[in-house]
């Protein structure tokens, strides 16, 4: 067998090691364009974990790489005249160089043939290959060679970066931020050998422009470095190589093999540096591609499709989150106005990999002081006195003031459609299921969509409030929500526009009926399944006029029943949604085109509701903050809509996403629409209830401590588990913590206290467990030594 690598980097280098210590037989060929002792960059960082993989891959090579880090376990965070320090991190740093030769030493150790200084002619020269691996690093020819297989997209971020290194000690890894004239400038520094540490330098390409420096005038990047975080570096001067501003590309392939072509590290995924997993996921790779191949010996497309099948989630994993984080530091102004514990926070959950409780495992004084600040802040609003030995709960278990009304904690019960309304009466499904719900601990709770009028529904099953039977039903739910619990409960109202005459949920979701259709409404006669569902009739403005009135009665009727909060419904497409997205809102008149114009309509409806609402009771639109669609609202306009509400006297945005056509391609992932929430809360200074794939109490303490949201909303949760928050209460309790904000109804006294008996028991038992097996270190002793 042959196997030509294209590339002597990290990626190109490991799997030769690989394939040749396991294969002898094997002809194993790199081309690398540069000499073997050129490099550019300084350090690299490798985690713990990636350290276990590497020393089970290729103990020879582990060992070497081992005894030339530089180990840390603390990083600082420098802000705002503030240090603050958190331990337990676990990193592991090595020059660049160093890395590479110590791969080129063993690869030639093992009779790898590795051409330095040579140009690769192109993939076509490697005909006599039975497998070409093209890790040929983020400008990949190999990728482009075969784009139209990889089909690969650049997508160039703002913000610009600096590769810059110095001859100083760090007492760990170093985050400093600085504003000046110019803006707001990010240091990221880490040692990887005694005395010399790596920094990356970023900032806007605003602040980079007002700043004058040039993209290659490396001294000139050198002295404003070296000047601005003099004090971070003890004043050493700062190095450079080959240090351009740079605008970092996220590389993305729809496939990474082609025939028996494979890409491997930055030439198929890049993952912004922020996470210190570039070199990582190179190493990473070609491990798993080794593991293919190896159990693939002759069939070399069969091996690459193996590994493209296990390899893929996990680098998609890694590469979103290496794209949250990077978001994360282009809008460092967003987060500017936190204090430092919550900013700390915030910066270290960036990329949701590391979570309250995360944190709480690698450093347990963080988390304290997390829950220390965040119930002062708490009850400073409420003008509490804290006694001196208050243990402060966590985030989740604090309340919530909106206008007269206080929710006990943080969680909130999302609104649910439950499809069995009888002519838009709630039955006795709705009192148990709401009154489950209520009682299970959650501080808030909404209704379903509950629409203004029998053509405003989306289904026959759904609930309606225009009818006094609807009254009485909703009635009799509040008042036990409100005689059984301290949950508040909200009234969601909505019209289902183009959505509407559909099927029930667990039927043909937005797909007409069967029978019995009834016309339906919208901004503009567009079809949400073009052939399939019905076209709507594009509203006039009696049609404007009869709409907004009946949500006002609505509304009223709200009042009425005793709902604690109004929302209105102006997401997931239906028909106020449907006004505010370029998407489906095709007007020429002064309720489309622009966004203002789009606005009109939700806005008057809103106004019109606000205006019959009480005074001391709050309310909230949700919204679709991007519609996940080329040419459709993004982010950008989510804050637009918001400002707008704002402005009308709205207390809170209720943040989702998408739905609103069947062109929305939202990509998914835990707490996903969560960033949505956490710009609109920042920017725009109003409340938000962030909602998504939201699961754990742990997420929730993430969300809120983090400031992306004042509420986390859950919907499948609360299917599957109604006592969600007892069950974290008991969870907490365990933990120590002295919870209030959540009450268990005192008929279930006895359930509650034999499962904190249970809680702490299993705790108990959980932490001798951790106590015997010990996570494998990486060999520190060896790598002290050689510093
Ligand atoms: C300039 C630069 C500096 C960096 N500095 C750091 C740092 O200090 N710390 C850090 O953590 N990460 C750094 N990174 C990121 C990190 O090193 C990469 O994510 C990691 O190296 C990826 O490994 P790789 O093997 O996939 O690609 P690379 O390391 O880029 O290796 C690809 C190799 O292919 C060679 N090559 C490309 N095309 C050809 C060709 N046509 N013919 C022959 N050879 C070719 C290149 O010379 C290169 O050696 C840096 C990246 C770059 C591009
Ligand atoms: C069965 C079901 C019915 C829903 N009905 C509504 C609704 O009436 N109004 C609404 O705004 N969202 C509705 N949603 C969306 C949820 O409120 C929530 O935004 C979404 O499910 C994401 O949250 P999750 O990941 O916690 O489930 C519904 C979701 C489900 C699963």
């Amino acid at each position: 067998m042959r196997v030509d690598v294209i590339g002597g980097g990290p990626a190109g280098l490991y799997f030769a090691i690989l394939i040749k210590s396991s294969h002898p037989g094997t002809a194993v060929n790199v081309v690398e364009r540069n000499r073997a002792d050129d490099t550019f960059g300084f350090g690299i960082v490798l985690s713990d974990e990636t350290l276990a993989n590497l020393r089970r891959a290729d103990e020879t090579s582990y060992r070497e790489i081992a005894a030339n880090f530089a180990y840390w376990d603390d990083i600082y965070t420098h802000y705002k005249d503030r240090v603050l320090k958190s331990s337990g991190h676990g990193f592991s740093g090595i020059r660049r160089l160093t890395l590479l030769q110590i791969l080129q030493r063993r690869a030639a150790d093992l009779g790898v043939r590795v051409r330095y200084q040579s140009e690769d002619p192109g993939v076509a020269a490697h005909q006599d290959a039975d497998l070409i691996v093209g890790a040929d690093g983020i400008n990949s020819r190999v990728r482009e060679t075969l784009a139209a297989h990889f089909k690969p997209t650049t997508e160039t971020r703002s913000n610009r970066f600096v590769w810059l290194g110095a001859k100083t000690t760090l007492p760990g890894f170093t985050y400093s931020f600085r504003e000046n004239e110019h803006g707001i400038w990010n240091l990221h520094a880490y040692m990887y050998t005694q005395g010399e540490c790596t920094l990356v330098v970023e900032t806007t390409d605003e602040a980079f422009k007002a700043s004058g420096l040039g993209v290659e005038d490396e001294a000139a990047a050198a002295a404003y470095v070296a000047q601005l975080f003099g004090e971070e570096l003890n004043g050493a001067p700062v190095l450079s190589n080959r240090s351009f501003w740079r605008q970092f590309p996220v590389v993305r392939c729809a496939t990474w093999h082609h025939d028996n072509v494979v890409l491997l590290g930055d030439a198929a995924h890049t993952a912004h540096w922020s996470i210190g997993s570039g070199t990582k996921l190179a190493l990473e790779d070609a491990i798993a591609l080794h593991g293919a191949v190896t159990r693939h010996p002759r069939d070399p497309r069969a091996a690459l499709e193996a590994y493209e099948g296990e390899r893929r989630d996990e680098a998609d994993r890694i590469t979103h989150s290496a794209n949250t984080s990077l978001v994360f530091f282009e809008n460092v102004r967003r987060f500017w106005h936190m204090e430092p514990i919550q900013f700390n926070f915030a910066l270290m959950s960036r990329s949701k990999q590391v979570t309250y409780e995360n944190l709480r495992k690698r450093d347990a004084t963080v988390i304290e002081d997390v829950d220390r600040w965040w119930a002062r802040q708490v009850a400073e609003g409420q003008r509490l006195r804290l006694p001196a030995d208050f243990v402060a709960p966590p985030p989740m278990f604090s309340p919530f003031g909106l206008r007269g009304m206080t929710v006990m904690n943080r969680v909130v019960v999302s609104p649910m459609c439950q499809y069995c309304a009888e002519d838009g009466t709630p039955t006795d499904w709705h009192f148990v299921h709401y009154g489950s719900r209520a009682v299970g601990g959650a501080g808030l709770m909404f209704t379903e969509m509950t629409c203004v009028a029998p053509d405003a529904r989306i289904s026959p099953g759904c609930t309606g409030m225009y009818k006094p039977e609807h009254l009485a039903a909703w009635q009799r739910i509040v008042q036990f929500v409100h005689v059984h619990s301290d949950c508040r409960i909200g009234l969601q109202i909505g019209h289902s526009g183009r959505k509407g005459s559909t099927q029930l949920g667990w039927e043909e979701m937005d797909q007409p009926l069967a029978k019995g259709n009834w016309p339906i409404l919208a901004p503009s006669p567009l079809p949400y399944h073009p052939g399939v569902s019905q076209v709507p009739r594009k509203m006039t403005r009696e049609d404007m006029d009869r709409v907004r009135d009946q949500h006002v009665a609505a509304a009223r009727m709200g009042i009425e029943c005793g709902f604690d909060m109004l929302e209105l419904h102006m997401a997931h497409g239906y028909l106020l949604a449907s006004f505010l997205s370029p998407i489906t809102n095709r007007r020429r008149d002064e309720y489309g085109g622009s966004l203002e114009n789009r606005l009109r309509f939700p806005l008057e409806v809103f106004d019109a509701c606000r205006r019959v609402w009480p005074a001391e009771k709050p309310m909230s639109v949700r919204i679709s903050a991007t519609d996940w669609i080329p040419g459709g609202n993004t982010g950008e306009e989510g804050i637009e809509i918001a400002h707008a509400f704002k402005a009308l006297d709205c207390d809170l945005i209720d943040v989702s996403t998408g739905q609103t056509d069947p062109a929305s391609r939202p990509v998914y992932g835990r707490m996903y629409q969560a960033t949505f929430a956490e710009q609109i809360r920042n920017e725009v200074g109003i409340a938000t209830m962030a909602v998504g794939a939201i699961t754990t109490a742990d997420q929730v303490n993430t969300l809120i401590a983090s400031g992306r949201a004042d509420l986390c909303a859950l919907a499948r949760p609360h299917l599957a588990d109604p006592y969600f928050t007892l069950h974290a209460a008991a969870a907490y309790q365990a933990l120590g913590y002295a919870l209030q904000g959540v009450a268990w109804p005192k008929q279930y006294w006895s359930g509650r206290d034999q499962l904190y008996t249970l809680e702490r028991r299993a705790r108990e038992e959980a932490e001798q467990k951790l106590g015997q097996v010990k996570p494998p270190k990486p060999d520190v002793a060896v790598a002290q030594k050689a510093a």
